[in-house]
């Protein structure tokens, strides 16, 4: 066997290794999440004590999310989301808000407000939940681009934040219909687009998108 023959059947041998490698991982961290049993009350339980005003916001606002989200779902059967999913991941997808300084929805934390995506990221990663976790990182406005990070300065970790997969950019589209201070009202598509009007003009189209997608 010539000298070329044996270096390329050795580089083919690697790159087989390294595939098999990074397959295992793959499966591995996908089945480790299915696994998983998933009750998002227990992970709300864990860190927003009951009784209180904190709590109450966090969960009515979630619900209202989850639940315009659910009626969405249910009119698109053809978009094949899945509904389990949308419904956990839309109840946690604030779960940071308690270790930010927002003192009007009861907050006492030391980070930024905008800081709670990424936040509640953390702590859904840390509970074994990778997939719920990017919901949380990527619902800030109608998601951010790594370049919006860097263009207005956001005290975030700079990574892309976009919603990527459907049901992503479902819950991130719900959520521009309420906010935590206002929980009663369900806002029209009018003023929901003003309150991502200062995040950027790329925001306001992928906001357009969403409407001609699920409205
Ligand atoms: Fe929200």
């Amino acid at each position: 066997m010539n000298r070329k023959k044996r270096v390329k059947e050795f580089r083919v041998c690697i790159s087989v290794i390294f595939f098999v490698i990074l397959h295992k991982n793959i499966n591995f961290s996908s089945r480790e999440q299915k696994n998983k049993h998933m009750n998002p009350y227990e992970i709300i339980d864990k860190y927003y004590p009951e009784n209180t005003e904190q709590r109450q916001i966090l969960v009515i606002h979630s619900l209202s999310v989850s639940g315009k989200a659910m009626k969405i779902l249910d009119a698109h059967p053809e978009l094949r989301l899945n509904r389990s999913f949308v419904k956990e991941a839309a109840l946690l997808h604030d779960i940071g808000i308690f270790q930010t300084d927002a003192p009007a929805i009861q907050c006492f934390g030391e980070n930024p407000y905008i800081a709670h995506g990424y936040l509640g990221a953390e702590i859904l990663r840390a509970e074994g939940f990778p997939q719920h976790a990017l919901v949380c990182e990527r619902h800030t406005g109608a998601g951010l681009s790594l370049q919006d990070i860097i263009d207005q300065q956001l005290p975030i970790p700079h990574r892309e934040m976009l919603p990527v997969t459907m049901e992503e950019q479902l819950i991130c589209f719900a959520d521009k219909f309420f906010s935590k201070t206002r929980l009663d009202e369900e806002k029209t598509v009018e003023k929901a687009r003003k309150s991502i009007a200062k995040y950027g003009e790329e925001g306001l189209s992928r906001f357009d998108r969403w409407c001609s997608l699920f409205l």
